[in-house]
C-alpha cells in the first residue's frame, strides 16, 4: 500500500509502501529535514523524534539569540551552501549579482495520485502516489520544486527549478536527489570496471569526508556504473539493512557519499557538476533526471528484488515488459567486418535449423565500412556486400523463418566519410583546437536538432522500406573536447546534458516510427548500461567480453540492480575472442541462459555434435525463458567470493524454478556439497532435475541440493569433470506437473 501522508502540526511527510518510510519535515527556518528513511513506520510521527536541537560548539547558527538551530548540525533533505551548513551543497545557482546564496523557504506542496512524465527524458511510469513540495526564493524569485513518486518497491526523486525572475541565472549542480542518514556505519557498494571488465564488485567503510564515483564522459560508462549501494557491514543476500540508488539517466553523473564530523551520512546523486553549468533565462524551467532509491531490512536478494520489480514494471515499457526476448544470433565474433550476403545468409540458414529466432547483422553493411577506420555516418548499405540491399537481406531472412536485426552506431562519424565531408561542422569541438579520436572515430554534435534530424532521416530511408524487427545501437567514443558550434559562449557548460537529451530525442523518434522494433542498447559492451537507456531500449548488450567464466563475475556485478530481461548474453566461439580461454559449450550456455540469450559465433563452422547440443539447448531456453525473464532472481553463490557461482530464478507464484551452478578451477577429493535454494514454497513438492521422486520445498530450502563433485581424474563419466563446470535443475511444484 503507497502513500503520502502530510501532518499539517507537525509539518511531516510521511512517504510509505510496504516495506519502506521516507520521512521529511519543514524546519523552522522552513528548509527541509531529511528525518527517516529506512523500515515501514506506523503513525503518528512526530518532529521530536528525529530532530536533535544539539547545541554544538563552534557552529554557525541561523537565528539570533538562538545557539542550537545550526543547519550543520540537521539532517537536510536538499542541502543549500553558505547559510550554516558547511558540508556539500545538493545544489548551486550562481545569481546575476554574482552570488551563490540562496534561501529556498517551504511554500506549498501537493499530493497526487498520478505521475506526469517528464518530457524529452526517461522516467518511471506507473502506479504510484506523488509528492510535489514547493520552496521558493524571494531574493532570486526562484522556484525549487521537489518532486517524489512513491511506487510498491521503490521511492523515486527529483528536482526542477523554475526562474520567476528577471534576470537569468546559472545552474551549477542540482542533484535530483540528496538524503542525511542519522549514521556512518554503512559499506558503500559500488560497480565499477572498465571495458570488458564491467560492475565487479567493490565494497568499502565509509570514512569521514567524501567517497564518489562519477563520470565526466559523456556516458553513464564502463568505469563506475550510475548506481550504489549502502549496505550494513553484517548485512548479506539474506539478512540486514541495506539502502539502494540508481540514476535514471546516461550521461554524466556523480553519486557521492560524505560522512560528517556528527557521523551523519550525506548520499546525493545526479547529474556530475563538473563541466556542468545551465542558464536557465527567465520564465525557463530545468528538470534533473530520476533517481530510484530503495530499501530493505533483509538483505540484498531483497533490494534487487526491488530494483528488479521496479524496473521490469516501471522503467521497462509496457509494451515489452511481459515479451519474452527472442533467440539470436548476431554475425560480429563470427565474421567481424568481413561478410558479404551469401556469407550472412549461409550463417542465417544454419541458425533457422537451431531454432534461432532472429538473426542480427552487426557492424561494417554501410558505406565504405570495412574495418573501424571508416563508414560510420554513410548510413547507406554498401551494395558490394549487399547487393539486395538490408531490404532484400531482411527479406530473404524472414523467408527462414526468422526476425532481422540491424547494427547502428548514429552519434558517431568517421573521417574520409560523406557525412564528414559534406558536414564537418557536425562534429562535436572547439574547432579552433585538434578533436582527439577513439576507435578512429568522432563524436557527431547530438546537442543540434539538427544533427539529430540529420541521422533519423538517413536512417529512416534504410529502415522503411525493409523488415527490420530488432536494433542493436551502439556507442563507441566517450566524448572529449565537449565544445558545440552552435551554442553560445555562456552555454557551453550545457554541452553534455544536451548531448544525451539529443539522444534521447533520437531515441524518441525512432521508437515512435517504428514502435515494433526492439532495441538493445550497447556502447562497447556494457558502457551505457543504466536505467535512462532502459526506458527506451529495454535490453543492453552487458559486455563485450563473451567468455562464460568472466561473464560470472559481470553478470552477477550487473545483476545487483538489473533484471535478467535486461542483460544480453551469448554463447561465443573457443577459444574465447577477448581472453582465449576455452570452455564447454554447455558452461557457455549455462551462464548465457541468465540474461536474454543467444549466440554470437560462426555457426557455419560447428560440428554437427555442437550443432544438435546447440539445438537442445534453444529447446531448453525456449521452455525455460518466461520464467528466466519474469522471474524473481536469487544470488545463491558469489563469485567474488568462492571459486563457485551460483543462481536461481523462480516464478513469482512459486511454481517453478531454475538453478544453475558453476565450478571455475576443479579441485581434486572435494566434499560433497549442498546448495540451499530459495524462494520455494515450503509446504510443497519439487519435481528436481535428475531426482525420481518429489522432494519437498522445506528440504530444497535447508538442506539443499547435493552437488557431487565429479572425480577430476581420469575417470569416464557423464558428469562435467576439469575446469569451468556447471549444472542446471529445473524444479516444478508437484501437483501441477504432468
Ligand atoms: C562494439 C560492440 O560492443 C560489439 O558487440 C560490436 O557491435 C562492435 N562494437 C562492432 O563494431
Amino acid at each position: 500500500m503507497k502513500k503520502v501522508v502530510f501532518d499539517e502540526k507537525e509539518r511531516l511527510f510521511h512517504l510509505k509502501n510496504d516495506q519502506m518510510s521516507y520521512v521529511v519535515g519543514v524546519l523552522m527556518n522552513k528548509h527541509l529535514g531529511h528525518f527517516y528513511f529506512g523500515e515501514s513506520l506506523n503513525e503518528p510521527l512526530k518532529q521530536s523524534y528525529f530532530r536533535t536541537d544539539q547545541n554544538k560548539g563552534l557552529t554557525a547558527n541561523v537565528f539570533e539569540g538562538n545557539s542550537s538551530f545550526s543547519l550543520n548540525n540537521e539532517r537536510l533533505e536538499y542541502p543549500c551552501y553558505g547559510t550554516t551548513d558547511f558540508r556539500q551543497s545538493a545544489f548551486d545557482i550562481l545569481g546575476e549579482n554574482g552570488s551563490t546564496l540562496s534561501d529556498f523557504k517551504y511554500k506549498t506542496h501537493r499530493i497526487l495520485s498520478e505521475k506526469t512524465p517528464l518530457t524529452g527524458m526517461p522516467c518511471s511510469h506507473g502506479d504510484a502516489v506523488v509528492l510535489e513540495i514547493e520552496l521558493y526564493d524571494d531574493v532570486m524569485d526562484l522556484e525549487l520544486t521537489l518532486l517524489y513518486a512513491v511506487f510498491n518497491h521503490a521511492i523515486v526523486r527529483r528536482t526542477r527549478l523554475k526562474n520567476d525572475g528577471d534576470a537569468s541565472v546559472y545552474i551549477d549542480k542540482l542533484m535530483s536527489g540528496s538524503i542525511d542518514l542519522p549514521d556512518n556505519h554503512w559499506e558503500m557498494m559500488q560497480f565499477s570496471g572498465d571495458w570488458a571488465r564491467e560492475r565487479a564488485i567493490y565494497t568499502s567503510p565509509l570514512r569521514p569526508g567524501i567517497q564518489s564515483i562519477y563520470s565526466n564522459r559523456g556516458a553513464s560508462s564502463a568505469n563506475h556504473n550510475p548506481s550504489l549501494i549502502l549496505k550494513r557491514k553484517e548485512t548479506t543476500e539474506f539478512h540486514g539493512e541495506a539502502i539502494g540508488v540508481s540514476l535514471i539517466y546516461s550521461g554524466n553523473f556523480l553519486a557521492q557519499v560524505e560522512v560528517d564530523s556528527n557521523d551523519i551520512s550525506r548520499l546525493m546523486m545526479g547529474i556530475s557538476p563538473d563541466y556542468f553549468k545551465w542558464k536557465l533565462c527567465p520564465g525557463k524551467c530545468f528538470d534533473s533526471p530520476e533517481v530510484v532509491m530503495t530499501y530493505t531490512s533483509t538483505g540484498l536478494e531483497q533490494l534487487s528484488k526491488n530494483f528488479h520489480r521496479f524496473i521490469r514494471k516501471h522503467i521497462i515499457q509496457d509494451k515489452w515488459q511481459n515479451r519474452v526476448r527472442p533467440i539470436l544470433l548476431n554475425n560480429w565474433e563470427a565474421t567481424y567486418f568481413d561478410f558479404d550476403e551469401d556469407k550472412i545468409v549461409a550463417l542465417a540458414k544454419e541458425g533457422a535449423k537451431l531454432g534461432v529466432e532472429l538473426f542480427v547483422l552487426d557492424d561494417g553493411w554501410f558505406g565504405n565500412r570495412d574495418s573501424d577506420q571508416t563508414g560510420l555516418g554513410d548510413w547507406f548499405v554498401n551494395t558490394q556486400k549487399l547487393p539486395n540491399g538490408i531490404k532484400g537481406l531482411s527479406e530473404k531472412i524472414h523467408d527462414l523463418g526468422m526476425q532481422f536485426g540491424l547494427w547502428i552506431e548514429p552519434e558517431m562519424v568517421n573521417n574520409q566519410t560523406k557525412l564528414m565531408k559534406e558536414h564537418p561542422d557536425f562534429l562535436m569541438g572547439d574547432p579552433s583546437r585538434k578533436i582527439s579520436h577513439g576507435r578512429n572515430q568522432y563524436v557527431l554534435d547530438f546537442s543540434r536538432d539538427d544533427v539529430v534530424q540529420h541521422i533519423f532521416d538517413q536512417l529512416t530511408l534504410v529502415l522503411d522500406g525493409s523488415h527490420v524487427d530488432y536494433i542493436k545501437w551502439d556507442m563507441n567514443k566517450n566524448i572529449t573536447e565537449a565544445y558545440s558550434r552552435q551554442l553560445p559562449d555562456d552555454q557551453q557548460g550545457e554541452v553534455f546534458h544536451r548531448y544525451i537529451l539529443g539522444v534521447y530525442k533520437l531515441y524518441d523518434m525512432l521508437t515512435t516510427r517504428y514502435p515494433n522494433i526492439l532495441i538493445e542498447s550497447c556502447a562497447s559492451g556494457g558502457g551505457r548500461f543504466d536505467l535512462g537507456m532502459m526506458y527506451y531500449a529495454p535490453q543492453a548488450w552487458t559486455s563485450d567480453n563473451t567468455d562464460a567464466i568472466e561473464r560470472l563475475k559481470i553478470q552477477h556485478g550487473t545483476s545487483m540492480i538489473y533484471p535478467l530481461v535486461t542483460m544480453g548474453s551469448h554463447v561465443s566461439a573457443i577459444p574465447n575472442h577477448q581472453v582465449a580461454r576455452m570452455t564447454s559449450l554447455k558452461t557457455r550456455g549455462d551462464v548465457a541462459y541468465f540474461g536474454t540469450f543467444g549466440y554470437e559465433l560462426d555457426v557455419t563452422q560447428m560440428s554437427s555434435a555442437e550443432k544438435n547440443e546447440m539445438t537442445e539447448q534453444i529447446k531448453y531456453f525456449k521452455n525455460m525463458r518466461r520464467l528466466i525473464h519474469t522471474g524473481d532472481f536469487y544470488r545463491l553463490l558469489s563469485p567474488f567470493e568462492t571459486n563457485e557461482t551460483a543462481w536461481q530464478v523462480v516464478d513469482e507464484e512459486k511454481e517453478e524454478a531454475f538453478v544453475a551452478w558453476f565450478k571455475v578451477l576443479a579441485k581434486p577429493n572435494e566434499a560433497i556439497k549442498y546448495l540451499k535454494i530459495r524462494g520455494l514454497d515450503e509446504h510443497d513438492l519439487y519435481y528436481v532435475t535428475g531426482y525420481d521422486e518429489p522432494i519437498s520445498g522445506s528440504v530444497l530450502m535447508n538442506h539443499g541440493i547435493m552437488i557431487r563433485p565429479s572425480f577430476n581424474g581420469v575417470e569416464k563419466t557423464k558428469a562435467p569433470i576439469g575446469d569451468f563446470q556447471s549444472r542446471v535443475w529445473y524444479l516444478k511444484k508437484a501437483n501441477n506437473s504432468q
